[in-house]
């Protein structure tokens, strides 16, 4: 599968290192704009998890740097980067088939650039796909050096090569420009890849081996939003809860995190993802003392059968799981918890299934994110036996879907009458006549009042449905 999936050593990189490439694609981009009367134009796709949309802002960031224009149009572009996800067949087929209609366009615009980064092209078995029956596809480029962005389009221009080469290198990459989507909320790495190999997921395979970014750096990226205006700022991880592993100092996660609370300002922290094996006691009294924390948590259960969270290889059972769990609800009651359940996993029992809804009663998350099992080519799951037939997965999936309605709006209703902090997103995407927003616990807020986007408000909650609250803006 992945050739370079046990590299350990991580290279320090910078922004810097691409100087030369960084001039020859100006250099490419202003010769376009005398010549066409207009700056070329780059359109990125993103695909997946919070990861790639911070990914994403970094590819155009640099695509900015160099010249280029950004775009909402893919038919528009003279540059699309389609940043991809793995995580599940779905995810993957999506992104083959959007790009092959991009076809039609490098045959419009035969200057067009296209090219895949994400995930997906950290895998052999897609790069030589897209090197084969993808002729208009210039170049991959995979998450561990996105940072050669501006090497991979130089050499693409000057020669006009076809680049498919896997993973180089691991790379820790300070300093890259970053176009960030929103005025007020805020994606910041903190660490990339992961370690674990939960049997089930691709993630380690194709990003390659955890590192962590240095406190400084990540202290500096927050306090810079912060002071931009910024009002809620994310954490990313694969897992947070494993930052700074290694270091000879100790410093982790609660470490970094109770340093970004001092940082004084009218914004929140979130952080996501925790792994429930390395989710601390520290870091609970961290948030449950932190100013600027919200008391939100994403702590993935995958499953509530012991015997198949073995076979996942995730490194807890129940009861760890609900230790932590118990502990987080005692310090700070408001906590809003969300979690990710994995459906159809290869040999889950009626038995074992059951066991996970017993445990949806049990743990009452306020909202989950729900997957059936999907086999990723070189994880072992895929190779176990006993995979479930798609009906009865898709029966599962619906039994937890109900399931998990009915405690949503359990867990909802008493907010009704009371009044929360809420930072408005602006006018409904859906209703032009609607506005809203979230709460510090990422519940969604819907109310009739117009309000800026990015500002705090008041908001006195009248109804609280399982999947959304709706109320009256007090201030
Ligand atoms: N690092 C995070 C999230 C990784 S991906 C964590 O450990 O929780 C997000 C979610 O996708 C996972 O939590 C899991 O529920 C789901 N997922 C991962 N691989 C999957 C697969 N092969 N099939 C179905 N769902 C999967
Ligand atoms: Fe995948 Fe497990 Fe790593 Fe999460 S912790 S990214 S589920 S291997
Ligand atoms: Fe997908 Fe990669 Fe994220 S596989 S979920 S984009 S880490």
């Amino acid at each position: 599968m992945n050739e370079n999936a046990m590299k350990t050593e991580v290279i320090p990189a910078s922004a810097a290192d691409m100087a030369p490439f960084i001039e020859s694609v100006k250099a490419w981009t202003s010769d376009f704009a005398l010549r066409e009367g207009r700056a070329p134009r780059c359109h990125v796709l993103t695909f997946g998890c919070q990861q790639n949309e911070a990914d994403s802002e970094k590819l155009l960031g640099m695509a900015l740097q160099m010249g280029y224009e950004g775009t909402d149009d893919p038919a528009n572009a003279d540059l699309i980067l389609v940043n991809t996800c793995a995580i599940r067949e779905h995810a993957e087929k999506r992104a083959l088939s959007i790009i092959g209609q991009f076809k039609h366009l490098k045959e419009q615009n035969p200057h067009l650039i296209i090219g895949v980064c994400g995930c997906m092209v950290a895998q052999e078995h897609r790069r030589s796909q897209l090197q084969k029956s993808y002729p208009y596809v210039s170049f991959v480029l995979c998450t561990s050096v996105l940072y050669r962005l501006p090497q991979y389009l130089a050499e693409v221009q000057a020669r006009g090569k076809r680049l498919f080469k896997g993973e180089e290198e691991l790379t820790v990459a300070e300093g890259l420009p970053i176009q960030r989507a929103s005025g007020y909320r805020a994606y910041v790495s903190i660490m990339y890849g992961c370690n674990n190999f939960c049997s089930y997921c691709i993630v380690p395979y194709v990003r390659g081996r955890e590192r962590s970014r240095e406190p400084a750096d990540v202290i500096r990226e927050v306090q810079e939003l912060v002071e931009a205006g910024y009002k809620d700022i994310t954490l990313l991880g694969q897992n947070v809860n494993s930052y700074g592993k290694g270091r000879a100092d100790g410093y982790d996660f609660a470490d970094l995190l109770r340093e970004l609370d001092r940082i004084p300002g009218d914004h929140m922290l979130h952080f996501m993802t925790s792994h429930p094996k390395d989710a601390t006691k520290k870091l609970v009294d961290v948030m449950a003392a932190g100013k600027h924390i919200a008391h939100s948590f994403h702590l993935p259960l995958q499953s509530g059968s012991d015997e198949i969270l073995r076979r996942m290889n995730r490194h807890y059972d129940r009861a760890q799981y609900l230790e932590i769990l118990d502990y987080m609800r005692e310090k700070m009651p408001d906590i809003a918890v969300t979690s990710d359940i994995i459906v159809g996993f290869p040999g889950e029992s009626e038995a074992d299934f059951e066991d996970t809804l017993a445990m949806l009663r049990r743990a009452r998350f306020d909202m989950i994110f729900s997957f059936i099992y999907s086999p990723r080519k070189g994880t072992p799951a895929a190779e176990m036996p006993q995979q479930i037939p798609r009906e009865v997965q898709n029966a599962r999936f619906d039994r937890l879907l109900a399931l998990q309605a009915e405690i949503a709006a359990e867990q909802n209703t008493p907010l009704t009458g009371t009044v929360q902090r809420v930072l408005c997103d602006g006018v409904s995407k859906k209703n032009s006549d609607i506005y809203n927003g979230r709460t510090p616990q990422n519940k969604i807020v819907f109310f009739e009042e117009p309000a800026p986007e990015g500002t705090w408000l008041s908001v006195r909650v009248d109804r609280a449905e399982a999947f959304a609250l709706y109320g009256t803006v007090i201030k």
